[in-house]
């Protein structure tokens, strides 16, 4: 294979340009073509991963799914605040319920270890996060709103069971996928990147 034309503007643009929109910006009930959400999973699937071990792993919610969903991360919310006595917030309550039905799809992002890869968990989570990028990119170039958020049970213990995880493997977040409600595309704010970078030249 020869080497492929790529457009370094286009890829440039797409970069600097892609934005997270959040669910009071997510125009509901008006579900995404779910052959775009299947491009997304495709691109995530092409991100770099050391020895090929494919760390991610991905859970689609949709439809009644996000409701179950919302149900769910809701109900653990109070049980947690019973059993461990962390604050209970009714406002708080309502959101996790309702939030995910306000996306088209919603995907949890999932790490899987590979048993004797001797891969460090920094390199798993460095790819599951590359193959988050991809999807980002992917849902941004077809105009979507998305985010990747880590609420919910992304770190509570009682949930691992829920999403299968054994040893090390981590639940990541989830990233959410819906049509804007509008269309201001969100600005940027970035402090300038000279601020962050030292050159050796000798
Ligand atoms: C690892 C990671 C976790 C994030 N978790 C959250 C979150 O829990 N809630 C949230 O509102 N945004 C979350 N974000 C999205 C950031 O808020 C967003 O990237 C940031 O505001 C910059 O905006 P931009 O993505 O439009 O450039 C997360 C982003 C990353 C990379």
């Amino acid at each position: 294979m020869g080497t492929p034309k790529f457009n370094p503007e286009a890829v440039t643009k797409i970069i600097r340009e892609r934005r997270s929109m959040f669910p009071a910006q997510f125009k509901e009930n008006d579900p995404v073509n779910e052959s775009i959400i299947e491009e997304i999973l495709e691109n995530a699937n092409w991100a770099p991963t050391h020895k090929l071990t494919q760390p991610w792993r991905f859970i689609v919610y949709t439809g009644a799914g996000l409701k179950t969903f919302g149900d769910y991360q809701a109900e653990l919310y109070k049980l947690r605040a019973e059993k461990n006595g962390t604050p209970f917030l009714e406002g708080t309550y309502q959101k996790f319920k309702e939030n995910p039905s306000k996306a088209s799809h919603m995907i949890a992002l999932l790490l899987k270890r590979t048993e004797g890869s001797g891969i460090p968990v920094m390199e798993e989570i460095s790819a599951v996060a590359m193959a988050v990028q991809n999807m980002y990119l992917t849902a941004c170039a077809h105009g979507l709103a998305c985010y990747w958020g880590t609420g919910g049970p992304t770190f509570w213990a009682e949930a691992r069971e829920d999403f299968g995880l054994e040893g090390e493997d981590m639940l990541m977040g989830f990233f959410y996928v819906a049509k804007p409600a509008t269309d201001q595309w969100p600005a940027g704010r970035r402090e300038l990147i000279a601020e962050k970078v030292s050159w050796v030249r000798e």
